[in-house]
C-alpha cells in the first residue's frame, strides 16, 4: 500500500481574524486533500496557527492581554473558521502546544550537539511585520526598506546562528534535479536565481529573552527563545511525529503563498537535511489576492470578509469562485461583480439549471423512474472524468473545473438540441425521450462525483436529489452507466437560487 498523502497549509499568524488569502490557501489544500481521497489515497491534511514571535506579542500587548490568553481567544475563532470552510483537516496545530514545543526543543538540542549552531553578536535589521531579518541588500535605491516590511528595527545583540554555508550547493543541485520540488516553475526559477547569485547568510535562530520572551525556550541557554520561523517550520514534522504510527513524513505538498517561498524552499530543506530527514516532495506556491485592483488591507478597509460572503451566497459558491477565478500561481483580483457573474452564469444557469431541469423532466415525464441506459453523452462524460483524474494528480484545480464545466455545457446544449419538452408531447417519441432523460440524469450523477472535492455540499445534494445513497466521493464512480434502469430519483430542488441584486 502506498504511503499516506501528507498535505499542509502554512500556519497563520494569530494576530487578527482570517481573511480571503487565508481562506484561499485552506480551500486549495482541502480540495487537493479531498481529490486525493477521491482517487483512493489515504490522506493526512494539517493546518493550524503560528502563535509565537514579536508580531503576535505586540498584538497581545495592544489588547492588554497575556500572549497566551490572546492566542487562546483568537484560536477559537480560527478553529470556527476551519469549520465554516468545511475543511477536512485531520489535525489542527497550535505552536504553543506541548507536543510541538517539546519536538522543537529536541530538534534544537540535536542540531546543537551536532555542531550546526554557534553564538555570535548580530548587528542588522528586523521586520516585525514579516518576522524576517533584513540586510543592506534589502534596501531600496532610496535607502529605505519596502513599506511591506512595516516597522524595521535595528538590532545589536548576541544570538545563536545556524550555519548555512555548507548547504548552498547541494540545495541548488537538488532543485535543479527535481523540477517539481518548487511549483510553479517561475517560483522555482526565482529560488534558483537567489541561490546562485547570493551567498547565504547564516540564519539567526534565537531572540534574547531580555527583549522577547514569547517563544519556545532554547533548551541549552535559558537566556534565549527560538526565532519564530525556526519554530513555525518545524510544525510540519512535530505533528508528523505526534502521529508517528501513520508514517507521514516526508510531506507530499506544502501549500504556501508567494511571500514565504524563501523560508520553505531554502531554510526548511536545509533544516531538514541537518535533522537527517528527507525533504518534502513539493512546495506548491499560490499567488496573492487583491480586491478591486488594490492591496487587501484592514487599515484602508479594502477587504473581503469570507464569512460574510459564505453567509450570503453559500460555502460552495465561495469555494467555486476562488478556485475557478484564480489558478495556483499568479495573483488574483476579487471583484464583487465578477463573483456575482460566475455565480449566476456558471453555478445558477450552468450547473444548477442543468440538474434542475434534468431531474424535473425525469420526474414529470417518467414519474422519477430512470429509463434504460443510453450512451449518447458517455464519451463526453468519460473525457471529463479522465481529464479530471489526471489534473487532480497535478493539483491543477482551475483546469479541472474547466474540464468539468465542459460536460456541464455539453449537457445543457444537449437539452437545447434534443428539446425533450417537445418530445414529451409526441407519444411516438417515447423511446427517444427515454434516451435523452437517461443521458441527462447520468451526466448529473457523474458531475456530482467529479465536483465532490470542490463543492462537497452541492455534490451531496445532487446525489440526494438523484435518490442515491452513499457519498459521491470516489472518482472510480464517475464511470458512465452507474444509474440503473428502474431506480426512482428523489425530489429536485434549485441548487443555486437566483439572487436579485
Ligand atoms: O506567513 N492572498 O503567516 P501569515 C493570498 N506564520 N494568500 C495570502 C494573502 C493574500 N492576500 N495574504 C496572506 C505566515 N496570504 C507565517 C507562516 S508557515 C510555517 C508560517 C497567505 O498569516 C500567505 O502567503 O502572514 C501565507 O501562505 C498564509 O496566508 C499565512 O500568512
Ligand atoms: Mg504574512
Amino acid at each position: 500500500m502506498s504511503k499516506r498523502f501528507y498535505i499542509t497549509t502554512a500556519i497563520d499568524y494569530v494576530n487578527g481574524q482570517p481573511h480571503l488569502g487565508h481562506a484561499y490557501e485552506k480551500i486549495i489544500t482541502d480540495v487537493i486533500a479531498r481529490a486525493r481521497r477521491s482517487l483512493g489515497q489515504e490522506v493526512f491534511f494539517l493546518t493550524g496557527l503560528d502563535e509565537h514571535g514579536q508580531k503576535v506579542h505586540q498584538a497581545a500587548q495592544a489588547e492588554k492581554k497575556s500572549p497566551q490568553d490572546y492566542c487562546d481567544a483568537l484560536a477559537a475563532d480560527w478553529q470556527a473558521f476551519v469549520k465554516k470552510l468545511e475543511l477536512t483537516n485531520d489535525d489542527f496545530v497550535r505552536t504553543t502546544q506541548p507536543r510541538h514545543k517539546e519536538f522543537v526543543q529536541a530538534t534544537l538540542s540535536k542540531l546543537n550537539d551536532a555542531g550546526h549552531f554557534y553564538k555570535a553578536s548580530y548587528t542588522g535589521y528586523y521586520s516585525i511585520k514579516e518576522e524576517t531579518f533584513l540586510t543592506e541588500k534589502d534596501r531600496l535605491p532610496d535607502g529605505k526598506f519596502d513599506a511591506s516590511y512595516g516597522e524595521v528595527v535595528e538590532l545589536k545583540e548576541e544570538n545563536y546562528f545556524f550555519k548555512l554555508g555548507a548547504h548552498q550547493q547541494w540545495l541548488i543541485d537538488y532543485i535543479e534535479e527535481n523540477p517539481d520540488f518548487v511549483t510553479p516553475s517561475y517560483r522555482r526559477n526565482e529560488v534558483l536565481g537567489f541561490l546562485k547569485n547570493n551567498t547565504l547568510e547564516d540564519l539567526c535562530i534565537s531572540r534574547p529573552v531580555a527583549r522577547l520572551n514569547w517563544g519556545i525556550p532554547i533548551p541549552f541557554d535559558k537566556d534565549y527563545v527560538t526565532f519564530v520561523w525556526f519554530d513555525a517550520l518545524v510544525n510540519y514534522t512535530s505533528i508528523a511525529h505526534a502521529h508517528a504510527r501513520l508514517g507521514l513524513w516526508p510531506a507530499d505538498i506544502h501549500v504556501i503563498g508567494k511571500d514565504i517561498v524563501k523560508f520553505h524552499a531554502v531554510y526548511w530543506p536545509i533544516m531538514l537535511k541537518a535533522m537527517g530527514l528527507p525533504l518534502p516532495k513539493q512546495i506548491l506556491v499560490h499567488g496573492w489576492w487583491q480586491k478591486d485592483g488594490a492591496k487587501i488591507s484592514k487599515s484602508t478597509g479594502n477587504v473581503v470578509d469570507p464569512i460574510a460572503v459564505i453567509n450570503e451566497w453559500g460555502l460552495d459558491a465561495f469555494r467555486f469562485y476562488v478556485l475557478r477565478e484564480l489558478d495556483i500561481g499568479p495573483d488574483g483580483n476579487w471583484t464583487d461583480a465578477g463573483f456575482r457573474s460566475r455565480y449566476q452564469a456558471e453555478l445558477g444557469n450552468g450547473l444548477g439549471n442543468l440538474v434542475n431541469r434534468s431531474l424535473s423532466m425525469l420526474k414529470r415525464y417518467r414519474n422519477g423512474v430512470v429509463p434504460a441506459r443510453s450512451n449518447e453523452l458517455a464519451a463526453d462524460a468519460d473525457k471529463a472524468a479522465d481529464e479530471t483524474r489526471a489534473l487532480f494528480k497535478q493539483s491543477q484545480l482551475q483546469a479541472a473545473l474547466q474540464s468539468i464545466w465542459s460536460l456541464v455545457n455539453r449537457a445543457n446544449k444537449y437539452v437545447d438540441e434534443t428539446a425533450p419538452f417537445k418530445l414529451a408531447k409526441d407519444p411516438a417519441q417515447a423511446q427517444r425521450l427515454d434516451e435523452v432523460l437517461y443521458n441527462l440524469a447520468e451526466s448529473c450523477r457523474v458531475l456530482a462525483v467529479l465536483l465532490n472535492p470542490f463543492l462537497p455540499g452541492t455534490s451531496a445534494k445532487i446525489y440526494a436529489q438523484l435518490g442515491l445513497t452513499g457519498a459521491p466521493d470516489k472518482l472510480a464512480d464517475a464511470t458512465w452507466g452507474g444509474l440503473q434502469a428502474g431506480h426512482t430519483i428523489g425530489e429536485p430542488a434549485p441548487l443555486f437560487p437566483r439572487k436579485d441584486v
